[in-house]
């Protein structure tokens, strides 16, 4: 009976794995509003929910979890991550995404597990110096949004980025410079983080100018906090000036060792590729505008 419903449902074109708006507004984290307290390198445990938005991109022949990077879901079936995630990759249809999570190594009900239908790397992605290390993955089916899975807003060029005061990153990846070759984390951390404005990023005390116009650091002059290896791809987020919700500022791309004085997370500003995004989701005509 219910296998005949289902059927006539598909045959009406009913939406079964659902629907672009089942998601709403994007930048909400309806399970943050009870977790008072904020608390990667010198960060602290990241509650369920969190950061409804963050992705882990795993490859199920790697030790432990499989965890490669971070990323975040922007539409219901296109998540964003960072381009050098691939570099050595195979058998990327083997590799899952997995969304909703807080502890890698228990996955409760409230987590989705998706396959890449489609990687979408930069056309002018450029491993030595880092330039437009962005991607986005096509998930074979939609995920459905719950409290637990939230889209994560980009903005467009219109958003004074360096104005936002409240800016978070998160991640499974190392949580101490030293290990970073070997850690993970097995539950998502966060951190605050302050933007350095990338004049004083690219000075000669700093990294000297590495820093591409579309980057952005974000840390701390003294280190201590910072992403490190295994939170690539993820999210830079910062809280709206004037509204409850979050923009998608940034994506975690490099830095020189983790947590070091004056050398801060290095971060893919999304602003500077609305455009390419929108083209590459088929929303826009290719044209001039685009990156
Ligand atoms: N490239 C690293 C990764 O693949 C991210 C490094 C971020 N480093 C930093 N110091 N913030 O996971």
């Amino acid at each position: 009976m219910a296998l005949l419903l289902l059927l006539v449902l598909l045959a009406l074109g009913w939406p079964v794995h659902g629907t672009w708006d089942n998601c709403g507004t994007c930048g909400l984290r309806p399970l943050a509003s009870f977790y008072g307290k904020w608390r990667v390198v010198g960060g602290t445990n990241a509650r369920p929910g969190a950061w409804p938005w963050i992705v882990s991109i795993q490859d199920p022949w790697t030790i432990g979890s499989g965890h490669i990077c971070g990323g975040s879901l922007i539409t219901p079936q296109w998540v964003i991550t960072a381009a050098h995630c691939f570099i050595n990759a195979s058998y990327i249809s083997t590799w899952r995404v997995v969304i909703g999570a807080n502890r890698l190594s228990r996955l409760g009900p409230e987590v989705q597990v998706r396959h890449i239908r489609q990687l979408l790397i930069h056309e002018h992605y450029n491993q030595p110096t880092h330039w437009n290390d962005i991607a986005l993955l096509e998930l074979d089916q939609p995920v459905q949004c719950s409290s637990y899975i939230q889209l994560a807003c980009v903005p467009d060029i219109s958003l004074r980025v360096q104005e936002l005061k409240n800016c978070y990153v998160s991640g499974w990846g190392a949580t101490t410079a030293r290990s970073a070759s070997v850690n993970e984390s097995d539950v998502l951390q966060e951190a605050r983080v302050h933007l350095i404005d990338t004049g004083i990023c690219n000075s000669s005390w700093w990294y000297r100018g590495e820093i591409h116009h579309h980057n952005l650091c974000a840390g701390y002059e003294r280190g201590v906090i910072d992403t490190c290896q295994g939170d690539s791809g993820g999210p830079l987020v910062c809280k709206d000036n004037y509204r409850d919700y979050f923009w998608l500022v940034g994506l975690t791309s490099w830095g020189r060792g983790c947590a070091r004085a004056r050398q801060p997370g290095v971060y893919v500003s999304t602003q500077h590729f609305y455009n390419w995004i929108l083209v590459q989701l088929g929303l826009r005509a290719a044209g001039r505008a685009a990156e």
